[in-house]
């Protein structure tokens, strides 16, 4: 039984990640009164400084970070009493061990939660060496952000790495993705209504798109995201996850094994694409120079400096071969350089059997969950047209719409990484990604990488502000649907 945490440890503190999201979102809860009360934070990196001026750093990074006129000095600063900063490098074990020393120091009388914010090739070493110092026993848990691995082999090695020092459930797998309210709406709407469940298949199901189009670039990270490319950085993990959510069975608890075996299923019924299916199923492109929100912005090759032949897009058509769905198509697409940022899960439902009314078009309904940047729900209905019709009605397609920023207007909308963080400090893993779910979607897109290099796929190319290669759209034609845009 865990306890929650007295001692955070944040591996690359000084990091991008830590700045615009961790910190700000550990302010939100201190704003919240939800930390413990003893928690002690201690942050370290490679940067060679003081711990009062990683404070002062961290201070100006959540003044920057948090909605404008929100931040309170008072709430700031009792965070920033919490902090602590030691420089260490994770090649060394002198520094190792003097972290070591400070986390023993200030671990308190309860858990340790260390969280992994580096680089993935240092989470092996970073284990080893809390294990050998006797931190990573009970009391203990980690939290790793993606990506986990490069394919399944390289996510095993990492794995097997961190749970010889961590028994897996004290490894919390972060898919900032969960830590979504929309995300966890998803899951209000699903199992907290007796309405979606009967007609979530097969049988009212025609075919399901999830969409998370980007409008932003590469932003800097083209060493990272080069070695990516979409599938990795996006699909692998945050698309399959929503994937998970949408066609998962009712969970008997929303406890952590309860809700992962569910997901673990889905991702075990999904139909290879491998080399044959490769080209029918899927489309890769790659953004060129192009104008988004009327800016004119390079290419991907420009921005990277070098030819490279990795997806910015990506788009499948997938299958859960199981009995609830049968048949349906799961279309899914990610991109970078879209005309607009937009996350959303779309079900379109079957047409009426049977129309009564002739000349009318009947257009089937469809439930659009929009996760960011508003939250809604749309559920598109058929209506009649006010009016008297000659020899019958006519119909048009009405949307019931609900705004969830406007229904919980009064409620701040929370930063996924507070949801994240509260939830490892408690010990409570359902929204982190077990084990054998990081490996089933390796698995599964290892096969999709192994039919492009068989065929020798190079990404189409889109220009910037459009919605990815044409071919995309021509994927979905040839079954008779559309994307939804
Ligand atoms: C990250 C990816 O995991 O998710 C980024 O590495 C991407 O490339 C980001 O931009 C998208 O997250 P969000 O929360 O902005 O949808």
């Amino acid at each position: 039984m865990s306890r929650p945490a007295s001692l955070l440890v944040i591996f690359g503190a000084t990091g991008d990640l830590a700045q615009r999201m961790l910190f700000p979102s550990l302010y939100g809860l201190q704003a919240d009164d939800l930390l413990p009360p003893a928690l002690r934070i201690l942050g370290t990196g490679r940067t060679d400084e003081e711990a009062s001026a990683f404070r002062a750093q961290i201070g100006e990074a959540v003044r920057r970070n948090v909605a404008a006129g929100e931040c309170n000095e008072s709430v700031l600063q009792a965070l920033l009493e919490r902090i602590d900063y030691l420089a260490a490098d994770t090649g060394d074990s002198a520094s190792l061990e003097q972290l070591g020393a400070r986390i023993g120091e200030q671990r308190g009388a309860a858990d340790i939660v260390y969280h992994l914010s580096t680089a993935p090739r240092f989470y092996a070493p970073i284990c080893a060496a809390l294990g050998g110092m006797g931190l990573a026993g009970p009391g203990t848990r980690v939290m790793l952000e993606k990506p986990i691995g490069h394919d399944l082999a390289s996510a095993t090695a990492i794995n097997d790495a961190v749970t010889r020092h961590f028994d897996e459930e004290r490894v919390f797998r972060v898919d900032h993705y969960l830590g979504k309210e929309g995300v966890q709406n998803l899951l209000a709407l699903r199992f907290g209504n007796a309405l979606f469940e009967p007609l979530w298949n097969a049988r009212h199901i025609q075919h399901v798109q999830i969409t998370v189009a980007e409008t932003v670039g590469v932003e800097g990270r083209g060493d990272y995201y080069d070695h990516s490319g979409a599938m990795r950085d996006m699909l692998q993990n945050h698309m399959l996850q929503l994937l998970c959510l949408v066609a998962m069975e009712p969970p008997a608890h929303f406890e952590p094994s309860a809700v992962r075996n569910e997901k673990i299923k889905v991702l075990q019924s999904l139909r290879p694409i491998g080399r044959n299916e490769v080209l029918g199923e899927t489309v890769a492109g790659q953004y060129t120079a192009g104008a988004v929100d009327g800016r004119v912005v390079p290419g991907y090759l420009d921005e990277l400096g070098r030819p490279s032949r990795t997806e910015t897009f990506v788009a499948l058509r997938a299958h859960v071969d199981n009995w609830r769905w049968s048949g349906v198509p799961f279309y899914l697409r990610t991109g970078k350089r879209m005309p607009a940022r937009r996350t959303e899960i779309h079900l379109q439902f079957r047409a009426v059997p049977h129309s009564i009314f002739t000349g009318a078009q009947v257009q089937p309904n469809a439930l659009t969950i929009l996760l960011q940047p508003e939250e809604r729900i749309e559920l598109n209905l058929m209506s009649k047209t006010p009016g008297l019709d000659r020899g019958g009605v006519r119909l048009s397609q009405v949307s019931l719409d609900l705004d969830m920023h406007e229904e919980f207007a009064a409620i701040r909308r929370r930063p996924a990484y507070e949801r994240l963080y509260l939830d490892a400090i408690e010990g409570n893993g359902t929204l982190f990604v077990r084990r054998d779910e990081t490996e089933a979607a390796w698995a599964w897109v290892d096969d999709i990488f192994d039919g492009w290099r068989h065929t020798d796929l190079t990404p189409r190319p889109y220009p910037a502000g459009t919605w990815g290669p044409a071919a995309a759209v021509a994927m979905a034609e040839r079954h008779g649907h559309s994307w939804r845009d």
